[in-house]
Formats: structure tokens, C-alpha cells, sequence
């Protein structure tokens, strides 16, 4: 199985939050629960960590990720125009941990 998943740590005054960069599954493993897999490792390694609020962007028009964010409790913070090169908007995305 080949999924990934990269979350950065703010440093400084926003030390307690930390963002997910990227996350994405080989295609021939979609729906196998490889993607909860690494977000419950995630979360586990952040919440040891003491970070307090993990934030996100997805593409308004990814239906599957929102769905996979929303099985995870993040809550929709705001959605930006055009936030995406092929002029789809992005929705901002947080959980507190
Ligand atoms: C989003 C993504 C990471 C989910 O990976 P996955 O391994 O298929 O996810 P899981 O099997 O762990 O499923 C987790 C949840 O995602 C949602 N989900 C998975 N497959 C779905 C589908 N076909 N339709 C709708 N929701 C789906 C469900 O909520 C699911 O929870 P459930 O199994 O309890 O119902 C994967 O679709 C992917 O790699 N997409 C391309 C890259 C991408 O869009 N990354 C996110 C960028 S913000």
C-alpha cells in the first residue's frame, strides 16, 4: 500500500499549531483506510507533542476529502476565491485536538 502525508508545525507564538500540508493514497488503495490510518498516527504524534489545533485547505470541489476531513470532526473555518490555480475555491479547515 503506498499513501503519504506531510504536516508542518508552526515555530514561534504559533508553536501549538500545526497544518497538514499534503495527504494522498495510490489510487489502487483509495477507501482501504489508509488515509485514517496516517491522520489517527497524525493526531497521536501531534497531541503528544502538545499541539493544540491542526488547520487545513482542501478544494471546495474535493467531495471525497471533505467527506474524509468531516469523518474527522474539522470544522470549516472560511472559503477563499479562486484559491487554487485551476481557479477552484479552498476551504480553510481546523480541529482542535
Ligand atoms: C482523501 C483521501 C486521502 C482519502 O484516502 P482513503 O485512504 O481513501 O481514505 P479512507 O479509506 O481512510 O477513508 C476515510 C474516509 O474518507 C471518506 N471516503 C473514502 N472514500 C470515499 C468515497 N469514495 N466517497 C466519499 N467519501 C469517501 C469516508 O468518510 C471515509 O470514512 P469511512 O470509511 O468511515 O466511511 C484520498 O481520496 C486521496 O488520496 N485523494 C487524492 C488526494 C487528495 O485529494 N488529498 C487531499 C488534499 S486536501
Amino acid at each position: 500500500m503506498c499513501a503519504y502525508s506531510i504536516t508542518a508545525i508552526s515555530p514561534g507564538r504559533l508553536g501549538k499549531r500545526a497544518e497538514l500540508v499534503s495527504v494522498a493514497v495510490d489510487p489502487a488503495f483509495l477507501g482501504k483506510g489508509a488515509a485514517s490510518a496516517l491522520m489517527d498516527s497524525t493526531l497521536r504524534r501531534l497531541r503528544r507533542r502538545g499541539i493544540t489545533r491542526l488547520g487545513l485547505m482542501v478544494k471546495m470541489t474535493n467531495h471525497r476529502a471533505r467527506a474524509f476531513y468531516e469523518k474527522y470532526g474539522f470544522r470549516r473555518l472560511r472559503r477563499i476565491a479562486r484559491y487554487y490555480e485551476d481557479g477552484a475555491d479552498g476551504l480553510s479547515l481546523a480541529k482542535d485536538l
